[in-house]
């Protein structure tokens, strides 16, 4: 632990640099494809690949996409719109799947493991043939091109196999994370107008079985959805409704089903994701171009092998499953690892032995993750064979020096590089992450990947690269991943992403670029708060609980908490007439865990008279945080009700 703590302090003080090992460096996807373009350096690479017309179509060719009719131009950039590869007629199953299922019949495509110990595995073939039946099962259901889909499933293969029968017939996928509640579901269906929901009846969780189809059943009386596709997973029997719930086994068809031709351009998917209001906002990825974007950066970051055993540990409801244990990986053709449950059970060593278990080389997880298994200790890790590990990375929030060192030692025994990717459900694909040749800063996400224009802004608007000055992280060239839109929502897409500065995507981060070009991500500028890893909308936790019957406003805060990365902190003013109380917090919590899910359960609710507003009324969140922190909340004699600060800051300091 000593030792432990004198390098975090080093690396502090030093910004210690760690360099790639030789091996990696002149074995990896990226040296190979300098050495084919003659670029000798990975500045000439950065340097290069900015004429993004030229990268990405090599990119293209490099990750084999294969296109039924080419493409007769690169990019069609309207800002704030761009388009790909036009006029390619294309389906990202064909790649992830058909063209798998020749090439790699038999190498498995998924390493499942249930969270009781059940395994499954199923080889490119199998995977094929089940997306094949399925995806007859949701045309014999009435579903086309273009139509919408709802999935509410865990951590189970049939997951991918939805995703990709959806994809295949040109419908639309809307996944929606199974640890949500069935409200943030209904809001989901409402917004997308799905016409089916898949589903299950459960799933199991730190042990317990977690009911989905009967939840569901609560909120589809209000929805647009005309059929259910039931997934047996836990045996618990939910009432299933005559003539509109079917069981997944029973509405499976034929083994062949051809897949839809699409314009490259055509909508793949729809992704919700928290915003700075209420609602959530459907993010809209397109076949090409997100099936190149996310491709290259796998096989460039992560730099995939045909013999590799690759372990994105998100949950497939997030970006990150869809783009890194969908996608990417079967459109490499790459063996992954699945697993249903907690991190923690039976054991706090299950995520190490499924490593030991099958030998997995290349490893991708989250910081609150790590900051959670570090707090239980190295001799969970320490006891197990992790020594097949060639490679870690992390996503989600910045990794701290801490948590940095413990994954570098005791995961990954002082021999893997650590990739911190930058990116975001918008982005599509990873964005700035180091490369297998890049000298690592802890702390640092380095570089933008080639081809990704990236820069630190001013509110003016001049870049403050290399200055080491914090301003607001922007890109400011179009990417083939990069969201086509919002689901009915244009204003939306052109006020949130497109109006800080003309023809210039703005991320909601704060970031600074070092002299060296190293960038150090700050977090959220918006009111969007990150728990860990999540994007939880201040505004939406509000939103739950003002629609408690005792509630009349609330404030949503951050809080710096060392294994979330932020704790929910509400500060809550009461109807008349109604008095505080510790079953009333224990409601309200439970009130939120049931609006939205447990993710957005507030840690600490506090009761205030009144909550600081502005003259045109307001809440200053940005107020009540300061004063909760004890910081100096600026000038506040322009607010309405100047004495409602002390409200506040009584509350938190416990002294009401
Ligand atoms: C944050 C997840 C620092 C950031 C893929 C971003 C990060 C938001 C990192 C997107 C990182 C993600 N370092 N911050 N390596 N990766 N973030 O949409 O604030 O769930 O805007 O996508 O997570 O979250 P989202």
């Amino acid at each position: 632990m000593k030792e432990t703590q004198e390098t975090i302090a080093s690396l502090l003080q030093e910004g210690r640099t760690f360099y790639p090992p030789e091996e990696l460096v002149e074995n990896s996807n990226v040296k190979r494809f300098m050495d084919e373009h003659d670029i000798p350096t990975y500045d000439e690479l950065l340097r290069k690949a900015q004429n993004i017309e030229w990268f990405w179509s090599e990119m293209a060719r490099e990750v084999s996409i294969e296109w039924y009719e080419p493409y007769t131009q690169v990019l069609e950039w309207n800002p704030p719109y761009a388009k790909w590869f036009i006029n390619a007629k294309y389906n990202i199953v064909h790649d992830a799947l058909d063209k798998q299922a020749k090439l790699r019949k038999n190498k498995l495509a998924y390493i499942w493991e249930g969270e009781p110990g059940d395994i499954r595995k199923l080889t490119y073939h199998d995977l094929y043939r089940e997306v094949n039946r399925f995806a007859n099962a949701l045309k014999d259901l009435g579903i086309r091109k273009g139509d919408r889909v709802t999935i509410w499933l865990p951590m189970i293969p049939e997951l991918p196999i939805a995703m990709l029968a959806c994809a295949k017939i040109g419908a639309i996928h809307s996944v929606v994370f199974s640890g949500f509640s069935e409200k943030a579901l209904l809001d989901r269906i409402q917004d997308a107008e799905a016409k089916l929901l898949i589903t299950a009846d459960g799933f199991y969780r730190g042990g317990k079985v977690i009911e989905l189809k009967s939840r569901a059943d609560q909120i589809l009386d209000q929805t647009t959805i005309e059929n259910v596709i039931v997934y047996d997973r836990t045996n618990i029997n939910p009432p299933m409704k005559e003539g509109r719930d079917h069981w997944w086994q029973d509405v499976l068809g034929s083994r062949k089903c051809e897949t839809e031709i699409m314009d490259a351009n055509d909508t793949l998917f729809i992704l919700y994701t928290s915003g700075t209001t209420g609602k959530p906002k459907g993010v809209i990825h397109a076949h090409g171009g997100y099936a190149v974007g996310t491709a290259s950066t796998l096989h460039f970051i992560f730099d995939i092998k045909e013999d590799d055993i690759w372990w994105c540990s998100a949950d497939i409801g997030w970006i990150t499953g869809h783009s890194y244990i969908v996608y990417a990986p079967l459109i490499l053709g790459a063996t992954s690892v699945m697993y249903e449950g907690a991190p923690t059970h039976p054991t706090p060593a299950r995520w190490w032995e499924i490593i030991e278990r099958y030998g997995v080389t290349v490893f991708y997880t989250a910081p609150t993750a790590i900051r959670m298994f570090m707090r239980l200790g190295e001799k969970y890790p320490q006891n197990h064979d992790l020594s097949t590990l060639r490679l870690l990375g992390t996503v989600g929030e910045p990794i701290n020096p801490e948590a940095w060192v413990w994954y570098y030692k005791y995961i990954g025994n002082e021999q893997c590089q650590i990739m911190d990717t930058w990116w975001q459900t918008e982005t599509g694909m990873q964005m700035i992450s180091p490369l297998p040749i890049t000298p690592l800063k802890p702390g640092s996400a380095t570089k933008p990947f080639p081809g990704i224009d990236a820069d630190v802004f001013d509110p003016e608007g001049n870049s403050l690269h290399g200055r080491n000055a914090g301003g607001y992280l922007v890109i400011k060239k179009p990417w083939p991943a990069m969201l086509r839109g919002l689901w009915r929502a244009e204003e939306r897409y052109i006020n949130t992403y497109w109006s800080a500065y003309p023809n210039i995507y703005f991320t909601g981060d704060a970031a600074r670029v070092d002299s060296e070009g190293y960038f150090w991500i700050q977090g959220r500028l918006d009111d969007v708060l990150n728990v860990s890893g999540h994007r939880i909308g201040n505004s939406e936790v509000e939103s739950a609980l003002v629609s408690h019957p005792a509630v009349s406003e609330a404030a949503v805060v951050g809080k710096p908490h060392e294994v979330k990365g932020e704790a929910i902190v509400a500060f809550v003013v009461l109807k008349s007439g109604i008095e505080p109380s510790e079953q009333l917090i224990d409601d309200l919590k439970q009130h939120v865990a049931k609006e939205i899910g447990k993710i957005a359960r507030p840690d600490e609710i506090y009761f205030v008279p009144d909550l600081p507003k502005t003259r045109s009324g307001k809440i200053m969140r940005r107020v009540c945080r300061a004063v909760m922190l004890g910081k100096d909340p600026g000038d506040i004699t322009t607010l309405a009700n100047p004495e409602a600060v002390d409200f506040v800051r009584k509350a938190a300091s416990g002294e009401v």
